[in-house]
Order: C-alpha cells, then structure tokens, then sequence
C-alpha cells in the first residue's frame, strides 16, 4: 500500500487591521511608488490588541479549518505550527493553539524554519501520514511579524504584515496528494536575516534592546540575491526531477517576499503569470503563512489533479519547494 498525504482542507486567517503604503508614508521616509515598483506590496494587515499572540491567528485559522472540513477536534493526531514570531520561547505556540481550538493532549509542536516555514511543516506532517501513524495531521504557518519590527526601519518595516492559514492533511492511496519535496539550509545565511535578541546567545537586556537586537534585521539586497537564485533554481529542480515542463504546471504558490522574486521563479519555470498566485499586494510578507494564506485566497480556482509547485526561500538561510497534485 503506497499512502500518500494529501490536502483536504484549507483555511486562512487575517486580522482586521490594515495598514497601508500611505499609512508608512506617515511613520517612515518612504513613498508608495517606492513600495509598489521594488516589492509589490499595497497593504498588510496588524494584529493589534494587547496580550494577543500568534496562537490567537493561528487557532483562528484552525478553528475555520475544523468547521469546514466537519473534523472533529477529537480525532486531529498532530498540530505543527511554523513560526518565527511564537507567543513565547516556551511552551510552544502549537500547544496554545491546541487548547484554544479543544484538540485534547495530541502530539504538537513548531517549526522554526523562517520564510521557509511552512513547506518544511508541510513536509514533516505528510512523513507521519505516509508511514502511516497518523490519520488527521493539521500544518500552520503563522506569524506576527509586527510584534519583531522596527517600525524606524523603512528598509523591513513596509515589507511585513501579520496572518495564519492551515491545511488538513489525511491519507490517500490515489494519485492526488503530496508528490515529492527538496528542502535546503545554509546557516552562513545568518547574518544577513536575523533577529538577534531573546535567544540563548544574546538573553533580553538593556543593552540588546538599546541595540534593537528584538527586532528583524535585514540585509536586503544580499538576501534578494540569494532568494531570487535559490527560489527560482528549486522550483526548477523539482520539476525536472518529476519531468514537468511548464504547460504541465497549474499553479506555481510562491512565498511572497518580493513580487519581483516571484516573477523571476515563473520565468525560470516557463510558466505565464496567470499561473502564479499573487496576493502580496494585500497581505506584505507574513513569513510561514504566505503560502497557505495563497491557497487560502485562490482555493476556488484550484481543480482536483492540478499539478502545484510551492516554493520559498527564507532566512537561515531556509529554502525548498513541494510538488502538489491537488486532491480535492
Ligand atoms: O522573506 C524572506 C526573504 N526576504 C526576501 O526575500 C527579501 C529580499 N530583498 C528584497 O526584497 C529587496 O532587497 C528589498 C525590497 C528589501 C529592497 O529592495 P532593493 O531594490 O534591494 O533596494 P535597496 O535595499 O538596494 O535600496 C535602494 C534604495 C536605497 O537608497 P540609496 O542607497 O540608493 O540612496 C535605500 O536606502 O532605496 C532606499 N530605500 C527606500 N526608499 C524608500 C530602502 N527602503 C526604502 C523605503 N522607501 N522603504
């Protein structure tokens, strides 16, 4: 019997909250033309409100997902959210989510893995389904990327914005379902996206918040160069190891870092635009929750046996891409 794990359900999640390129103009020196020409983005979204975590948009875009799917909490085997913003250091937002939602002491747990979050949760939740332990397995990328800002930086601050989708994941012996998957790391990435502070190396304290060690720092350019080779090169690979051309790709469900990163992957893929999901104009870069929070958005337009390549690059470095055959 060959099992496969395949997506039988998906939902996302953004906050109310929308702050605009306008909105930036009034915080930091910047302009909409400038936002709009080198990144694509428009508008993200912010979770406001004291004391709310990732957990709160995370078990959000759980809770949709259980109702939509008719799952009930009590036969979910595994939790795994991917984050780089988690409520705590520990205990681990997964955990939180679990409780808020009512999935009862499961097995949970996050994966750091940066932009690359997602598709790394993605593939380690479809490894416990093919061997065949577990059943129901449910996949988060979430992240409150307002809460690591420096909303002095006009270099990240306009980049970032806050969400969660998830994804159910069940067995299936068909030809549908999660085909094949390259996952990468470079940890000489290090210094060029990183948030510094609150870790074991550099533990709170005045002086790593006088030097703005808790929020994100971003060596732009370096990091494009990386992302716009790596990201594209994956998705390529993947496909020639599975003899894909471009027509026999439906969709490519890139990370939204850049729209002219995305752009570039497509061409290097030979795919046309209408073949890429773009939503970063509206949601800015929400790290592990981009990709979902794409097939989120475009999940009308997506038919059972649609061939989906999801790709990302992020920091570490991170990076890898998925190959989908769509089952519902
Ligand atoms: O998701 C995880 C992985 N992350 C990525 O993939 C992000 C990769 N990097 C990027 O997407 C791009 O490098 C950025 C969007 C971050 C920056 O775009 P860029 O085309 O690389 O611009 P740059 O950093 O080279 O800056 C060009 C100019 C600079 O001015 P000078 O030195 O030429 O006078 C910047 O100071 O633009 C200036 N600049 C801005 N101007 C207006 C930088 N940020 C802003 C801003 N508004 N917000």
């Amino acid at each position: 019997m060959n099992l496969k794990a395949a997506i039988t359900g998906i939902h996302g999640y953004v906050p109310e909250d929308v702050m605009t390129n306008a909105d930036l103009e009034k915080i930091v020196e910047t302009n909409d033309e400038w936002i709009t020409s080198r990144t694509g983005i428009k508008e993200r979204r912010i979770l406001k409100g004291e004391g709310k975590g990732t957990s709160v948009m995370a078990a959000e875009a759980v809770r949709g997902l259980l109702e939509k799917t008719n799952t009930d909490p009590n036969d979910i085997d595994l939790v795994i959210v991917a984050t780089v913003t988690p409520d705590y250091m520990f205990p681990s937002t997964a955990n939180l989510v679990c409780t808020q939602v009512g999935i009862p002491s499961i097995c949970s747990f996050d994966i750091l893995a940066a932009c690359s979050g997602f598709i790394y949760a993605l593939t380690t939740g479809a490894q416990f389904i093919e061997s065949g332990r577990f059943k129901k397995v449910i996949v988060v990328g979430a992240d409150k990327m307002s809460s690591i800002i420096d909303y002095t930086d006009r270099t990240t601050c306009v980049l970032f914005g806050d969400g969660a989708g998830a994804v159910l994941l069940e067995p299936t012996e068909g030809e549908n379902g999660i085909i094949d998957f390259m996952l990468h790391s470079d940890g000489s990435g290090e210094n060029h996206l990183i948030m510094k502070g609150g870790g074991s190396k550099y533990p709170a304290s005045h002086d790593t918040i006088d030097k703005r060690y808790h929020y994100i720092n971003q060596e732009g350019p370096q990091v494009f160069k990386f992302a716009v080779t790596n990201m594209a090169n994956v998705a390529a690979a993947i496909m020639e190891k599975n003899n894909l051309k471009g027509e026999d790709v439906r969709w490519l469900v890139p990370h939204q870092a850049n729209k002219r990163i995305i752009d570039a992957t497509a061409n290097r893929m030979g795919i046309g635009e209408d073949k890429v999901m773009v939503n970063i104009q509206k949601y800015g870069n929400t790290t592990a929750a981009t990709i979902p929070l794409c097939l989120f958005d475009y999940q009308d337009q997506i038919k059972k046996g649609d061939n989906l390549i999801l790709a990302a690059f992020g920091g570490g470095f991170t990076w890898g891409s998925v190959y989908v055959k769509w089952a519902i």
